[in-house]
């Protein structure tokens, strides 16, 4: 797999070298953040055939069977203070969407804060964890991990999945995990490279594949649920939404589930 990603790679790619794969772990980000706590460069990449407890934001879990999709986790160790990544979750998001369009010609939207869609269904996910020094305050590593459905059919994933779930084999483009394995990495090192000097082009562009802005939806904070309506994404990737009483308020990204009023969008 690791010579398969290579050869989409230019030979002189900084992360070359920095490629881990493994058939089987239980979440690549666990698995990488044990490598960034062990000292592991910014770019060390970790990529597993199959998870079997591969996770997803707010405790949910990722479906993540052997062979069907790209499970992948990346370190990175931006020198900030960690309010400043408040929008990492965003920019990874757009880079994983740009990862697809490059590698297979279909452009998913982006259901805020961290789903990647595709006609109208949830493709993949972006996880992004941060370890924080708690005396600077300074971000000491981040993992980013991005799972993608890539040869499923619909019965492979679980019947509660089977309303809401694609795959790129579904939607017409099935293409190799390692060609897409390459597009994201090429994608995630410009990332790191725009992550602090180009945040306001970051969000810009999030912005306009963010479906959830302009739409009617439920945000759920453990027991209870309010409508509201999608307004904008502010320059921290935080979501702006005005609730009926006219009152506004911007989420955070990781504070709320956010569903569409009538289903998944
Ligand atoms: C979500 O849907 O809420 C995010 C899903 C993120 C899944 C990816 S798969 C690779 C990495 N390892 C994990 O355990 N999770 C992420």
């Amino acid at each position: 797999m690791i010579r398969k990603i290579s050869a989409f790679l230019p030979a002189d790619h900084p992360w070359r070298e920095q490629i881990v794969y493994l058939p089987a772990v239980d979440s690549t980000n666990t698995y990488a953040k044990d490598l960034a706590r062990q000292g592991a460069p910014s770019g060390t990449v970790v990529i597993a055939d199959a998870q079997s407890g591969g996770r997803g934001r707010m405790g949910r879990s990722f479906c993540s069977p052997a062979g069907l999709g790209l499970y992948f986790s990346l370190v990175l160790r931006p020198q900030c203070p960690a309010k400043e990544l408040m929008h990492l979750t965003c920019a990874a998001g757009l880079a994983a969407a740009l990862a697809v369009e490059d590698a297979a010609q279909v452009a998913p939207d982006i259901k805020w804060t961290n789903d990647l869609v595709l006609n109208g269904r949830k493709l993949g996910g972006i996880l992004a964890e941060l370890s924080i020094d708690p005396m600077t305050a300074a971000v000491d590593y981040a993992v980013i991990g991005i799972g993608i459905n890539c040869h499923q059919i619909l019965l492979d994933f679980p019947a509660p999945l089977q309303a809401t779930a694609t795959s790129l084999r579904m939607a017409g483009a099935d293409i190799s995990r390692a060609a897409l394995a390459a597009a994201l990495i090429n994608r995630l090192c410009a990332m790191e490279r725009d992550l602090l000097s180009q945040r306001a082009q970051t969000i810009a562009d999030f912005r306009k594949r963010c479906i959830t802005v302009g739409r009617d939806i439920s945000l759920i904070r453990g027991d209870s649920l309010r409508h509201a309506h999608a307004l904008d994404v502010d320059e921290a990737g935080g979501l702006l939404v005005q609730y009926p009483d006219g009152s506004r308020e911007v989420i955070a990204c990781g504070e709320v589930s956010v569903r569409g009023m009538y289903g998944y969008l």
